[in-house]
């Protein structure tokens, strides 16, 4: 039986708030270019993979995720958009991605840290880089002081969830150093959410007791941000080894 969670997010182009625009920033502030070696962990369908090959032509991008479907999606994509070439997939567990030591010049990470925490997704990836490299990740913060009960009370689901201080905190604990963060706009939540909610709207009908749940999560989700959006961002952090 397929997981109720991939029945919903199956076909989404982004499964984090995020946007070509926040991606094409942030390899900006990492300062990549020529023919750098790339990791998107935690790709997904792979958007910020693609718009890392689109961005820089000598560039070669090898997305890492778990699960299989999503990195056929990217390839699929990838094919159309005559970007194959330089783009690799591997299904794998990003705490043990297998890269060889010393060889990545950029480790992105859009939405996925979280899984491995902060500071032990840093740690374990850090022995990966090439000299000179960096990791550029997006992280949930709080961004009002007190935040809602109601946003407190959903991201209890996300207990070391904290502030922007509260990660760069972690990042230096980790052994490295912000070359830049900043708060991504309000409207690369949309991008993420909009689709989402639409295609959770159009699974309703059909919906077994099991999907229907995730579906009631999603539309949560959605609201949530519509109501509460201003307790909460996406915020992109580049560090590098201190
Ligand atoms: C919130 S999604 C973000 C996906 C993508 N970066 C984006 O912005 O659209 C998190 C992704 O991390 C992947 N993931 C979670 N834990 C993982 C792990 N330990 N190893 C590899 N992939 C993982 C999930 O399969 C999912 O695709």
């Amino acid at each position: 039986m397929t997981d109720p969670i991939f029945t919903l997010h199956q076909g989404l182009l982004r499964e984090a708030p995020g946007s070509d625009a926040t991606t094409l920033r942030t390899l900006g502030e990492a300062g990549i270019h020529g023919a750098a070696q790339i990791a998107d962990m935690g790709s997904g369908p792979g958007a910020a993979s693609l718009v890392a090959l689109r961005a820089l032509p000598e560039a070669r991008v090898t997305a890492v995720d778990h699960h299989g479907p999503y990195l056929e999606t990217l390839r699929q994509r990838a094919s159309a958009a005559g970007l194959s070439a330089r783009l690799s997939t591997r299904q794998a567990d990003m705490a043990d991605p297998g890269f060889a030591q010393g060889t990545l010049d950029l480790i992105l990470c859009e939405g996925a840290l979280y899984f491995l925490g902060v500071e032990d997704g840093l740690r374990t990836w850090r022995p990966l880089l090439a000299p000179g490299g960096r990791i550029a990740f997006s992280e949930v913060i709080w961004i009002r002081k007190q935040p809602d009960e109601a946003a407190r009370l959903f991201w209890m689901e996300y207990p070391q969830m904290t502030n922007r201080t509260g990660v760069r905190a972690r990042v230096e604990a980790a052994g490295f150093r912000v070359v830049s963060d900043f708060v991504q706009p309000k409207s690369d939540w949309e991008d993420y959410l909009g689709p989402l909610g639409t295609r959770a709207e159009a699974l309703r009908p059909e919906a077994d007791e099991t999907l229907r749940a995730v579906l009631e999560g999603a539309a949560e989700e959605v609201a949530l941000f519509r109501r509460w959006g201003d307790n909460y961002a996406y915020a992109v952090f580049v560090v590098e080894p201190a």
